[in-house]
């Protein structure tokens, strides 16, 4: 479904991915881990088309999305929920997912199917999303991705800051989301959460990819996890 081909990306003169390369099968859920600064925003954002590659290149679906404007990726079918959420802080939660609101060729979601997955956003639709938590505002994040439809999510950080309880919350949401037949790709610091859900893993370091394999290998084998991703 996502192929991600050798991509080397640079913020000025500075390279931050040296020829980097993923997959994520259709239904498919795969962490991307790692030590902060190795890449893994920087390989989201090349896959969004907001950092372009300088070489390498990204396909979706057998298309070649490596040039493509952002908001062209998205109508394909790739949702994004970014580390810092990026919701619009003056407008309600009603009004954030309405925003967010667009068709692909991927199953839609309605408002009430997003209350069914977290019941709590019921309370927030009214709200403006300056007055909502950490873990309020990312379940806004997470309802307005699925409701453009996506074939793929991108993850960034999505426990960011939250509670261990609301941690579970999102990696069930991730496991719904896989039953629906929808990928994710998941970057993530709570490594052992990410991996209990995930199918396969990749770890990068200093902008290149350092392992890939199944994550039941890294759920078992403690001493490879401890090396690679340091818990
Ligand atoms: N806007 C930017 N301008 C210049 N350099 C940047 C920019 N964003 C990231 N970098 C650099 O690119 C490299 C990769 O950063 P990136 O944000 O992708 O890492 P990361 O794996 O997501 O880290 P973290 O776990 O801290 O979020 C780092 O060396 C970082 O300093
Ligand atoms: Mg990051």
């Amino acid at each position: 479904m996502l192929h991600v081909d050798h991509i080397e990306t640079f913020y000025g003169e500075t390279q931050a991915l040296f020829g980097t390369t993923l997959k994520v099968a259709p239904g498919e859920v795969v962490s991307l881990l790692g030590p902060n600064g190795a890449g893994k925003t920087t390989t989201l954002r090349s896959i969004l088309g907001l950092s372009q590659p300088r070489a390498g290149r990204v396909q979706f679906e057998g298309a070649d999305i490596t040039h493509m404007p952002t908001h062209k990726i998205s109508r394909l079918g790739i949702g994004w929920v970014p580390d810092d959420r990026r919701v619009f802080p003056s407008l309600t939660g009603r009004r954030n997912l309405a925003l967010g609101t667009r068709r692909t060729r991927f199953r839609r979601w309605s408002q009430n199917e997003m209350i069914e997955v977290f019941p709590a956003l019921e309370h927030l639709l009214g709200r403006e999303c300056e007055n909502m938590s950490g873990g309020e505002l990312q379940m806004v994040a997470i309802s307005r991705a699925l409701l453009g439809s996506p074939g793929l999510i991108l993850f960034d950080e999505p426990s960011q800051g939250l509670a261990p309880k609301i941690v579970q919350d999102v990696m069930r949401t991730v496991l719904r989301l896989k039953d629906e037949g929808i990928a994710c790709l998941i970057v993530e610091q709570h490594a052992l959460a990410a991996l209990e859900v995930s199918d396969r893993v990749y770890v990068m370091d200093r902008g290149r990819i350092i392992h890939e394999g199944a994550a039941q290998e890294l759920l078992d084998n403690a001493p490879l996890r401890r090396r690679l991703v340091g818990m």
